[in-house]
């Protein structure tokens, strides 16, 4: 398990990272979601050793992650790291090899991982000559060549066609199946809340929610979706009490507020016209977050 350990950095005025805790265990997969600027790529940075963080620790199984450990790491940089002028197989064997890979096994590894990503025809092509979608399928071939343990991944999945997403997911899972710790950072919550165990979500560099997907989705505010006639719509939405999440012809999601049932929200609505529809809805992971980061902003 990866462990950060009350992390903070500066960058003179500004707070990249404070006090941030949290753990990426085996065989899990954790999402790592914020706004723009929350601390994200610094966390990353500062697990790889990247950067220094100004006080905390870095742990693998409990104790100071050290250079040998980082070598496990598989890691995609936000800025992403390719040599354009290397040809992709020979990219991944040289990565390989600077792993610590001998020249059989860097080579059998690189051949498996092409295949995997599909990259076959692509193989003996300049990395610079590749589209942006295949460029970033070697960039995450590369991540993987050395078999890590630990998986640290900046955005992996920007800028992938759909295929690409499915493929890029796949792969991650089957790391996770085989008993690797993941995590990445992404701003596409719904494929977070798709593939991940786990969810942490920051904020101007602190942790302001996390836990299991369904945990996260399962606490914080209440939604009810009204289906009827506009009347009962708009009843339903002009309720006191009521903020309205969507609203489109025939149908409203409210929030609650606590003093508020939903036998209220439903009278509310019979009050205006016919009700086709009643439910209560679980807030979907983009809910969350754009709860959590506001409460987090106060
Ligand atoms: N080298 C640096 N020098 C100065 N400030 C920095 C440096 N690196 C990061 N920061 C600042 O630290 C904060 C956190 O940035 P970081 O890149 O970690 O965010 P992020 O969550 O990865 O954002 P994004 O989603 O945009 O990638 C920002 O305010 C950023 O401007
Ligand atoms: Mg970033």
């Amino acid at each position: 398990m990866l462990e950060l350990v009350e992390v903070s950095r500066c960058y003179g005025d500004v707070v990249a990272l404070e006090d941030l805790s949290l753990g990426v265990p085996k065989a899990r997969m954790v999402g790592f979601v914020g706004p723009n600027g929350a601390g994200k790529t610094t966390a990353m940075r500062i697990v790889l050793g990247l950067q220094q963080p100004d006080t905390g620790e870095v742990r693998w199984e409990g104790r100071p992650l050290d250079a040998g450990m980082r070598r496990r790491i598989g890691y995609m940089p936000e800025e992403r790291g390719l040599y354009p002028k290397m040809r992709a197989l020979e990219q991944l064997i040289y990565v390989a090899r600077l792993s610590g890979l001998g020249a059989g096994a860097a080579l059998s590894s690189a051949n498996l991982w092409i295949e995997r990503f599909g990259l076959q025809e692509r193989a003996n092509d300049r990395v610079e000559t590749l589209s942006l979608g295949n460029q970033q399928r070697v960039q995450l071939a590369v991540a993987l060549v050395h078999n890590p343990d630990l998986l640290v991944l900046d955005e992996p999945f920007s800028g992938l066609d759909p295929v690409g997403v499915d493929l890029m997911s796949d792969v991650l899972k089957d790391e996770v199946v085989g008993g690797a710790a993941v995590i990445f950072s992404s701003h596409q919550l719904e494929l977070v809340e798709r593939i991940c165990n786990d969810v942490a979500i920051i904020n101007n560099g602190r942790l302001v929610a996390s836990g299991t997907v369904d945990d996260l989705r399962s606490t914080g505010e209440r939604l009810i979706r009204i289906e009827g006639s506009h009347g009962a719509v708009d009843g339903a939405a002009a309720l006191a009490g009521v903020t309205v999440r969507t609203k489109a012809a025939g149908s409203v999601v409210v929030r609650l507020e606590d003093s508020l049932d939903g036998e209220q929200v439903l009278d509310a609505a019979r009050a205006g016209g016919p009700v086709s529809h009643f439910s209560t809805e679980r807030p979907s992971l983009a809910d969350r977050f754009r709860e959590a980061v506001a409460y987090g902003a106060e």
